[in-house]
């Protein structure tokens, strides 16, 4: 759809509870992250830089992904208590996360409550025939982050003045202005608007809270590999490293176990962003043929952003390129790991089958390793 037929924002009530519900969590945790607790950054300055160039929505280039290690239950939205408060009222520019379908969007109230703050509804395969990385959630991610237009046709969704945004899950399914996840459910479709072109995906890859003695990480899921590749421009990339909330969230804390501890110390460090030409420009390109050759093949029009044939889904280049491109990433954010005086992690650490055994028997609490794993 060309841009001047795609609804400029989400409704005033709805923007306004937005920015309460996103200004709330993130004071809370900054209460608690400078108050509780004993709180470092290290290249927030850089990163607020980051942020303050793309405050403007209208002159952004490109989306932004922050990507990180996952430590604790809370680390987001703890971790956003580091960005200043002025940054915390305005959610055009704060970011959406991924959050478990089966915890986070179970009920109404919940569900009405993370839509609000930003967080989309991801299934994950261990709970759900739904999850996986092809899912409906992660085609919304890489149209938050691109500049548009996303459908190939789009009569249906024409500039309606008097049209009524379908805010909170209303039954309302015109056009591109909801989504389903599993194909019954509806989710407002938060990359139907404007307001929302170009927009921040944090992600963290392992996927699960990974909470080991020596710091290391468990190996990346791809999913984070689409929103690289598939997202028009590449998106900026910006990995982060995140250490302390799990002694604030540890995994074996006992009563009462949903309050966290206080006093204790975190550090969050936002790494540089990389220059994605560089890093990323060699796979986008195979990316882009891969996919041309795809769509010249296929029926007819262009596929939806997002929206892949089961060639670009499955075959070997397919897979190979998202492979690549989700160690060039998890690599990004060993650089900063790093860069916090960690020495190198155990090649071994960032593959699959490293991880398998445990994955068949058990999926939470102490594992052999002596890492503790919360499912979330
Ligand atoms: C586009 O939409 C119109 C009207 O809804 C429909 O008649 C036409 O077949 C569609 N074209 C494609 C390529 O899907
Ligand atoms: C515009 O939206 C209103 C309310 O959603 C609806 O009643 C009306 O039929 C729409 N007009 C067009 C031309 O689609
Ligand atoms: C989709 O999710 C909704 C809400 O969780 C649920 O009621 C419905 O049964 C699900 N549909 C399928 C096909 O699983």
């Amino acid at each position: 759809m060309r841009p001047e037929e795609q609804p400029a924002s989400p409704s005033l009530p709805w923007r306004t509870s937005s920015v309460f519900t996103m200004a709330a969590v993130g004071l809370l945790s900054r209460g608690f992250l400078y108050g509780l607790s004993r709180t470092e950054t290290h290249g927030l300055d850089g990163f607020l830089k980051l942020l303050d160039e793309r405050k403007d929505v209208e002159g952004r280039q490109r989306g932004l992904v922050t990507v990180s290690n996952h430590v604790s239950v809370l680390d987001d939205p703890m971790i956003w208590g580091t960005l200043p408060i002025r940054y915390l009222f305005n959610p055009d520019n704060l970011r959406w996360g991924l959050g478990s379908y089966d915890l986070c969007f179970t009920n109404k109230v919940l569900s009405t409550f993370f839509n609000l703050g930003q967080v989309l509804p991801t299934h994950r395969s261990l709970h759900s025939r739904f999850g996986g990385l092809f899912q409906p959630t992660v085609a919304q991610a890489i149209r938050l982050l691109s500049q548009g237009p996303f459908y190939s046709n789009d009569s249906a969704t024409k500039a309606n003045k008097s049209f009524k945004s379908p805010d909170l899950s209303d039954p309302f399914t015109n056009g591109h202005l909801t989504f389903s996840t599993n194909g019954t459910d509806t989710f407002p479709s938060p990359s139907a608007y404007l307001s929302r072109r170009h927009s921040w995906v944090h992600i963290f890859p392992e996927g699960k809270v990974h909470q080991q003695e020596d710091h290391t990480m468990r190996y990346f899921k791809w999913g984070v590999s689409r929103l690289i590749l598939e997202s028009e421009p590449c998106p900026d990339v910006v990995p982060m490293w995140i250490e302390g909330p799990q002694e604030v969230m540890h995994e074996s804390r006992e009563f009462p176990r949903f309050l966290p501890r206080p006093l204790r110390d975190v550090s969050i460090t936002f790494g540089e962003k990389l220059d994605v030409e560089k890093v990323f420009g060699d796979l986008r390109a195979r990316w882009k043929r891969l996919h041309q050759r795809d769509v010249g093949s296929g029926p007819e029009g262009k596929p939806e952003m997002g929206v892949l044939s089961s060639a670009l889904k499955y075959a070997d280049e397919a897979v190979e390129l998202r492979k690549e491109c989700t160690m060039l990433i998890r690599n990004a954010v060993l650089n900063v790991r790093r860069q916090r005086g960690w020495p190198d992690e155990d090649p071994k650490g960032g593959l699959v089958e490293t991880y398998r055994e445990e994955g068949a028997r058990k999926t939470e609490g102490q594992m052999k390793d002596g890492s503790w794993i919360k499912d979330t």
